[in-house]
């Protein structure tokens, strides 16, 4: 297949850049910042914005699916990095008959997800982290989610929880709607989508994906999520 992977230089992007090509797939990068990228055979960089139509829709022409993994940051103002390029994937897809999305979008997008028996996260982290200093991206995520759902598209919202490196591609757990976890490896979250792009069991539907197999090290999760990645 030729695949679109939006926000492909970014930590889930080159995942799943990495495991698509590994597949035997081609993939066309879909970035801002296409130096930084290594080239492949198997690696076509497109320079776009992806909130922009225009850029989008020269950069997804040819592909066969689009798997977006991008992502914006914490912020008091508003966000709409999710929305609008949501629309432009959507509406660029349309245009040129691809049929099959995988969005990522986040486990807190359930408004029902409380991860059994993790009570510091349920009272402590997930009010003050997720739903304090992330509401305005978590609002912009379900507004992304709304727009996909209103389109005509194979499409499926792939939900993980916290997001941590991880080597390899562990033994993840998919389900309906939100998965009953907090962490989600990059490495099966990137496993996932490409199984699920061949398997289509979550079409229409949102896709939960968590690990249980390996557990992060927190101080270094908040070390890389927290204070490198800023
Ligand atoms: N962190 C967590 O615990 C967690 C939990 C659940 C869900 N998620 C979600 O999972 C997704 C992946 O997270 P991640 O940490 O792997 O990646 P990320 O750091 O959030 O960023 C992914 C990439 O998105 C790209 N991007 C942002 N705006 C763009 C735009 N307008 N046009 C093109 N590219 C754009 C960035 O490219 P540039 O390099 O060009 O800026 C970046 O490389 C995100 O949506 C995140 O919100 C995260």
């Amino acid at each position: 297949m030729r695949i679109a992977v939006v926000g492909a230089n970014g930590p889930t992007g080159r995942h799943l850049t990495d495991q698509a090509i590994a597949a035997g797939h081609e993939v066309v990068a879909v970035t801002r910042r296409p130096g930084s990228l290594t080239p492949r055979p198997a690696l076509t960089v497109a320079v776009a914005d992806a909130t922009d139509p225009a850029a989008v829709d020269a950069a997804i022409g040819g592909t066969d699916a689009v798997l977006s993994a991008l992502g914006a940051r914490f912020s008091k103002e508003a966000v709409t990095t999710y929305s609008a390029s949501a629309k432009a994937i959507t509406e660029a897809m349309a245009g040129h008959g691809i049929k099959r999305l995988l969005a990522v979008s986040s486990s807190i997008a359930d408004p029902n997800w409380r991860p059994a028996g993790a009570h510091f996260f349920n009272h402590v982290l997930d009010p003050l982290v997720n739903r304090r200093l992330g509401r305005t991206l978590h609002e912009d995520m379900r507004r992304m989610e709304a727009v996909i759902r209103e389109t005509d598209l194979d499409w499926t919202l792939v939900r993980p929880s916290g997001l941590f490196e991880h080597s390899v591609v562990t033994d993840y757990h998919t389900a309906d709607t939100s998965a009953d976890g907090v962490f989600t490896a990059r490495t099966d979250l990137a496993a996932s989508m490409l199984r699920e792009l061949e398997e289509r069991e979550y079409v229409h539907r949102a896709m939960g994906v968590i690990t249980t197999a390996v557990k992060p090290n927190i101080a270094k999760l908040i070390w890389n999520e927290g204070v490198k990645k800023k």
